[in-house]
């Protein structure tokens, strides 16, 4: 898969994707991540990007001719546009699944007051990661690589992700503990250690619903 991250703002992301698994990914060639800065395809003599709004109020607005040229210049009949913007759709799990498949994704950031309306034309899909305005979608941006790259087949264990919080079964993720069995006198749950695969599966699907109903009971409504 290839990532190309369209922003203003490419320092943002120095170090985001150099460490662990993001970093491994790329080196064993499961992604390619590019960070373009828009900036670069602007026509205006000082490489303006953005202009008052019409019709007056607060703050700029990205204008269309460098995004336009730069989204027209990498794309191909396999790459899928997304607008990174507080009123996209609700950005889930199950749609981090579905991109993981793509060849070629663009991840378009943008800052100030926003886009100039007529951008989402070139757009495939416009997400929002949650109800909360953040000061540009490169964080967005973040979240998107991260929650897709791990899916990508080869990354991770499939086995490490089919059990994920809101993954196939909408439930929460059961409790895990690891060594040593007490500690400040907080105890493993007994189960964990008696050696019996069954119950402990058993226990695990029930923390998991248990945990679902009292944190996140609309989930049990899918
Ligand atoms: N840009 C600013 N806030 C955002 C959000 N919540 N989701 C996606 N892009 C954004």
């Amino acid at each position: 898969m290839k990532i190309d991250i369209l922003t203003l703002f490419p320092n943002i992301f120095e170090g985001a994707f150099q460490e662990s698994i993001i970093k491994r990914a790329q080196e064993e060639n499961n992604v390619e991540i590019n960070i373009i800065n828009f900036r670069d395809y602007s026509k205006d003599p000082h490489n303006k990007v953005d202009d008052t709004p019409y019709g007056g109020g607060q703050g700029m607005v990205l204008m269309c001719q460098p995004i336009f040229d730069c989204i027209k210049s990498i794309k191909t009949k396999d790459s899928i546009v997304i607008m990174l913007t507080p009123d996209g759709i609700p950005y889930k799990q199950k749609m981090a699944y579905e991109l993981s498949s793509k060849k070629h994704l663009i991840l378009l950031c943008g800052h100030y007051e926003g886009f100039d309306d007529r951008i989402r034309s070139i757009c495939d899909m416009e997400i929002s990661i949650g109800d909360y305005v953040l000061t540009g979608g490169e964080i967005p941006a973040m979240v998107l690589v991260d929650s897709i790259v791990r899916l990508i087949p080869g990354v991770i264990k499939e086995e490490s992700h089919l059990d994920d919080s809101f993954g196939n079964n909408y439930l929460l993720d059961y409790p895990t503990y690891t060594k040593p069995r007490v500690y400040e006198g907080l105890e493993v749950p007994e189960i964990l250690i008696s050696g019996d695969h069954k119950k402990i599966e058993e226990y695990r699907k029930e923390a998991s619903l248990k945990k679902t109903q009292e944190r996140r009971p609309d989930l049990l409504d899918k």
